[in-house]
């Protein structure tokens, strides 16, 4: 396999993941590198579950559109919080309107003392091999909800999601993706395919 498609045109997913795959030989190709518009209902109950339906789709757009069946992988991430029973979770995309999430989140925690904000970050990815095999990784950062919106790097709940003392929004990329869920689910898809594709 020298050619992988991910199923996203995020150009930050992008570029993290062809830095974590060049060492393999294995070029990493976006939705929009293949001409192709895939956006399924993501309606799985769990991370693992919408990252196989975002695969299987695009695996089946890139088939009808080309003829091929070429490796794709996909991720699925979100935010669980303990005092709200794991919300969002699969709906953290959802939760609120776009920059709004944060401001939301903190006023559902307004009463939740402090050894009850813990959280967690997770990520889960599906791998669809050429030969239809499907293989799902995943990895989770934990840490606390804060009291306020610290922080202007990253996205979504990065001002309010604590690891130590500082919220994500205050780390730099590099920080961020040594600790973070989708970067610990990236290097477990990189050992996955160094064992079936390494030298
Ligand atoms: P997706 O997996 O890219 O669709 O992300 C789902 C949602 O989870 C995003 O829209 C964010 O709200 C949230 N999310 C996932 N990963 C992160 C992160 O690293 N920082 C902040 N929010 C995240």
């Amino acid at each position: 396999m020298k050619k992988l498609i991910m199923a996203t045109n995020n150009a930050n997913k992008l570029r993290e993941a062809r830095e974590i795959v060049a060492p393999l030989g294995i070029e990493v190709l976006s939705l929009g590198d293949m001409g192709i518009d895939c956006d399924p209902d993501e309606n799985g109950e769990t991370f693992a579950d919408n990252a196989a339906i975002k695969a299987r789709a695009v695996r089946a757009a890139v088939t009808e559109k080309t003829g091929g069946s070429p490796a794709v992988f996909a991720d699925d991430s979100g935010l669980c919080v303990d005092a709200l029973g794991g919300r969002p979770g699969v709906h953290s995309a959802r939760y609120a309107p776009k920059g709004q999430e944060c401001a939301k989140l903190l006023g559902e925690m307004n009463n939740v003392p402090d050894d009850e904000r813990t959280a967690r970050f997770v990520c889960s990815i599906a791998f669809l091999d050429t030969d239809g095999q499907l293989f799902t990784v995943s990895g989770k950062c934990e840490g606390n909800i804060g009291y306020e919106q610290r922080g202007t790097n990253g996205f979504g709940y990065d001002p309010v999601f604590m690891v130590g003392n500082r919220t994500m929004a205050e780390m730099s990329a590099d920080e961020k993706n040594e600790i973070s869920h989708r970067g610990a689910a990236m290097r477990e898809l990189y050992r996955l395919l160094k064992e079936r594709y390494g030298e």
